[in-house]
């Protein structure tokens, strides 16, 4: 889905309802797992929301984001709180083409983007490539969300495993660690 500023405007509308207890509990497993003073960024970050709850939880962590969406990214960079320690530097970019050095995070994650990734074998090497070896790569999508693209291509590269989610939640995980 293209994502103009109308239909951004609306998703974080949406995502503030309804998304709310997700994105933190999303944050909550990024807070756990990255180091201090650790780079993290998001893929497909929309209006950051995600990104603000890691900020809460970790004003430690240096916070980047990159959308396909020029809208979403300037609504992202209008919504980033004031009271945040540092600003988040968040880019217009495909996930298939970032724009990071090799090996520049601890964590790289994703929630609820995965299944519009045209080329989820290029995504998956591109994810890999800018974490840092031993990084974490967090990936969370709808339950019945199509990444099995994405999860055998991550296989290949380095281990991954895919959460059995709990029979009533609509979300699934998925996690990888690029091979030290
Ligand atoms: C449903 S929104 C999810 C936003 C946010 N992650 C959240 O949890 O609220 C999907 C986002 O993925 C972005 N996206 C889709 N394809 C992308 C790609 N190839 N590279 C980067 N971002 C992409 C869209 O522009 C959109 O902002």
């Amino acid at each position: 889905m293209v994502f103009d500023q109308a239909r951004s405007v609306a998703y974080d509308r949406r995502a503030g309802r309804l998304l709310g207890g997700f994105h933190r509990r999303a944050a909550s497993g990024i807070a756990a797992a990255a180091p201090r003073d650790g780079a993290v960024l998001d893929i497909g970050t929309g209006p950051g929301r995600l990104l603000h709850a890691v900020e809460t939880l970790r004003p430690d962590l240096r916070l980047s984001g990159a959308d396909l969406s020029p809208d979403m990214v300037a609504l992202a960079r209008r919504a980033w709180p004031s009271t945040a320690l540092r600003p988040a530097d968040l880019r217009v970019a495909d996930v298939g083409d970032l724009p990071w050095p090799d090996g520049t995070f601890d964590v790289v994650t994703s929630t609820l983007s995965a299944h519009e990734w045209p080329d989820q074998r290029r995504a998956a090497a591109e994810l890999v490539r800018v974490l840092r070896p031993g990084g974490l790569l967090l990936v969370w999508d709808f339950r019945f969300a199509r990444v099995g693209a994405l999860v055998g291509a991550l296989a290949a590269l380095c281990g991954v495993r895919r959460k059995a989610p709990h029979p009533l939640s609509p979300f699934t995980r998925v996690t990888a660690r690029r091979p030290v």
